[in-house]
């Protein structure tokens, strides 16, 4: 099914999430549901406080849905190491329309769980390290808005301030 996505200005999306304790069917639902609504919304990651839930899980699919073997779910991530940086242009799924250069690191070595409870070790560069780097971010209630200078992020509210006002956001 696919779910509402929450958007900048939404305060579930500013707070910590609790980890994930029970790996249920519901839990397998809510990671179907993940995917339906990232592919629906052509993302390439969606953390769980984006749909309103308040866990510590995301997915992510650097392929945008062509590839079985890029799909990645990780339940209570945790980025071990990070190596190198580069500036490039993100865009999140709550902020629909708007990009902004973020520097992010170049590889990631994360770690985590998958639905069966078995341990994840992911290694990854480039965008997938990006996407990884964003949705951890989402789980500690950060967006990437906060990561740029405080003249950038102005800017960026202020086009959402009137999108707002224009019935637009
Ligand atoms: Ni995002």
């Amino acid at each position: 099914m696919v779910r509402d996505i929450l958007k900048y200005g939404d305060p579930r999306l500013v707070r910590p999430s609790e980890p994930v304790t029970e790996f249920t069917d519901e839990l397998r639902r809510l990671v179907e549901d993940m995917f339906e609504t990232m592919y629906a919304a052509r993302g390439v990651g969606l953390a769980a406080p984006q749909i309103g839930v308040n866990r510590r899980l995301f997915v992510m699919d650097c392929s945008g849905g062509r590839d079985a073997a890029e799909r990645v779910v990780l339940i209570n991530p945790e980025i071990l190491a990070t190596e190198g940086e580069v500036v490039e242009e993100e865009g999140c799924l709550s902020l629909p329309g708007l990009y902004a250069k973020v520097a992010r690191p170049y590889r990631v070595l994360a770690r985590g769980l998958d639905l069966d409870q078995r341990e994840i070790t992911l290694e990854v560069t480039g965008l997938a390290a990006r996407c990884v780097c964003h949705e951890v971010d989402h789980l500690d209630g950060r967006l990437y808005i906060s990561r740029l200078s405080p003249l950038k992020r102005d800017l960026l509210e202020r086009k959402i301030r009137k999108m707002i006002k224009s019935g637009e956001w």
